[in-house]
């Protein structure tokens, strides 16, 4: 079992990662909300791949805290985060007459966390929610450091809010009932930590049997990640490291029309990126074949069929983009990131 502290500006919250303690979820919360007004109403939100698989057991073991459990199953999807499905959440609250000392449970992947953990931000100004995520990806990444929200036909995840969780409860086994695809998906955004800060990491991705390392490997990202959240929670700086890759992924994520999953995307754009910032000189030639050879050990693409001039129109309505700039995040080497700032245009003629 291990605990990793996330330091915020709106407290500090655990996330607890072991085998098998879903089971435990009542006396996790227990301890997680002590001090705190107890919840009656507890919300079970979560997508309809997922309900099947672990909905029953995430009820039974909120039984022993003594409160009301309500459950919300959304279509499953990418094309579900989206300010439609978060009404749908909102109206099930408010119906349900959940009120400000109530809890929401986002049971899921990175869509469900995304979109319960907007709902709640948003739901009577804001309610506690607790994660616990079921996809590798959710649990690296996006169910720690409260970033919540829907996606807006312009682009990716261009409305939300900052929401930290009171609890991250992480149960590795969660992962076992995965298709490899979707673990593999995962992986590359496991390779990303690698690359903006972790070498040993990176090298245990790149050689390593991922199921004897799994929890190794969950471990690591989250530590990284609560570092960053603490040092800069509100993404006005180092955070955006994070976004390694992400700034072509959301743009062949959109051109595919979500056919090319976030996992795969990512791993497509830190290749497309490390390309870039060799051929202008601002990395070594190592980067790009290093990740690409680590990804291709899972099966995950390394390039894309769409041409710069496809990708463009998405590039530029990044949410990263501020005023006439873009943050690219460039690898100076594996294990060390950096950011750098340009004009969109100079972007512009780069890609040409
Ligand atoms: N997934 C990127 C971040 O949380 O900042």
């Amino acid at each position: 079992m291990a605990t990793i502290e996330v330091k915020t500006k709106s407290g500090t919250y655990q996330v607890r990662i072991g085998r098998g303690l879903l089971a435990h979820l009542s006396a996790e919360l227990e301890t997680a909300l002590a001090g705190q007004k107890r919840p009656s109403t507890i919300a079970v939100v979560t997508e309809s791949n997922v309900a099947p698989l672990h909905l029953t057991a995430t009820v039974e073991a909120l039984a022993p805290f003594g409160a009301k459990v309500i459950q919300h199953v959304f279509p499953a999807g990418e094309t579900s985060k989206k300010l439609d499905t978060v009404a749908g959440i909102l109206d099930f609250l408010a119906e349900n007459r959940v009120t400000r000392s109530d809890l929401v449970v986002a049971l899921g992947g990175g869509v469900t966390g995304d979109i319960a953990g907007f709902a709640a931000a948003i739901y009577l100004r804001g309610i506690r929610v607790v994660q616990i995520p079921t996809t590798l990806l959710a649990a690296i990444d996006s169910s720690v450091g409260g970033k919540t929200g829907v996606d807006l036909p312009a682009g990716k995840n261009l409305c939300g809010a900052f929401w930290q969780p009171s609890l991250v409860l992480c149960d590795p086994d969660l992962l076992k009932t995965l298709p490899q695809e979707i673990l593999h998906d995962g992986v590359a955004e496991a390779i990303k930590y690698g690359v903006i800060g972790d070498r040993p990491l990176f090298d245990l991705l790149a050689t390593q049997n991922l199921d004897e390392h799994l929890e190794t490997v969950i471990e690591r990202c989250v530590a990284s990640k609560a570092d960053i959240v603490a040092r800069d929670e509100f993404d006005r700086g180092e955070r955006a490291l994070l976004n390694f890759g992400h700034t072509f992924a959301h743009a062949i994520e959109k051109c595919s029309g979500f056919a090319v999953s976030h996992g795969r995307a990512v791993g497509i754009g830190m290749v497309m990126m490390s390309r870039l910032a060799f051929q202008q000189g601002w990395t070594h030639e190592e980067c790009a074949p290093a990740i690409a050879t680590a990804l291709q050990r899972y099966a995950l693409p390394i390039a894309t069929e769409f041409t710069p001039a496809q990708l463009l129109p998405y590039l530029l309505g990044d949410k990263k983009r501020s005023g006439k700039e873009l943050t690219l995040v460039i690898p100076e080497s594996i294990g060390r990131c950096v950011l750098h700032p340009i004009d969109v245009e100079e972007f512009q003629r780069l890609g040409k």
